[in-house]
């Protein structure tokens, strides 16, 4: 009994053997498909990765020219720097005399491009490294000296002086400076000197960047 279905088995088992052979050929045709397919799938992985990196590098490339023009128009507006302004905003009337050197501090903002003049505190504050002209004009009644200083971070640079004039006396002077980011200008009065002022604006402050540095 033992031996008929072992001899059975046998027999199923080398029939079994046989119809699994054409199958077997097929999967193995099968996969050899697949493969080449992964291999296909691969390469289209590898391209997509590359294409999405240089996708990623461009738009690197696109966010850093903003960036770059962004800073290019900031810098271009903080190149605009340019104010004048008079002494009195309004009414007729002297400054000083006083004991003690007085910032003279301009009233009358004819324009404030790039904001770098104060015209609650009489300075100017250079927004930008760069060259820039200064300039002044004074003006007095007689009787009285009339002296006015321009000064760089509380240092006189340049001056104007009227002796005892008899009627009326005039200075101007202006001077070109080279200024680093946060340097102060301001002028001021000496002390025991007088200016005048009236709608007229014959005492006035101006300065503007000439270029950036
Ligand atoms: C000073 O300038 C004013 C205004 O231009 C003028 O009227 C006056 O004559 C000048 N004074 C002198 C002493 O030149």
């Amino acid at each position: 009994m033992a031996i008929l279905l072992l001899a059975l088995l046998l027999c199923a088992g080398s029939s079994t053997a046989q119809d699994l052979m054409s199958p077997t050929m097929d999967i193995l045709a099968e996969l050899e498909k697949l493969k080449n397919m992964g291999e296909r799938m691969q390469k289209l992985e590898e391209t997509l990765t590359k294409v999405l990196s240089e996708n990623e590098a461009l738009k690197t490339l696109v966010q850093d020219s903003k960036n770059e023009l962004e800073t290019v128009r900031k810098e271009n507006e903080a190149k605009k720097v340019a104010f004048s302004a008079g002494l009195l905003a309004s009414g007729t009337g002297h400054t000083g005399p006083m004991d003690d050197e007085k910032i003279l501090v301009y009233k009358k903002v004819f324009s404030n491009i790039g904001n770098a003049y104060d015209s609650n505190t009489g300075i100017f504050t250079a927004p930008v490294k760069g060259v820039y002209y200064f300039r002044f004009y004074a003006h007095s009644h007689g009787g009285r000296t009339m002296a006015v200083s321009l000064l760089k971070n509380g240092e006189t640079q340049c001056s104007v002086h009227a002796w005892f004039p008899v009627s009326n006396g005039n200075g101007s002077n202006g001077v070109v400076l080279s200024l680093e980011i946060g340097d102060k200008i301001h002028t001021h009065l000496w002390k025991n000197t007088w200016v005048y002022d009236d709608p007229e604006s014959y005492t006035s402050f101006s300065g503007f960047l000439i270029f950036p540095l």
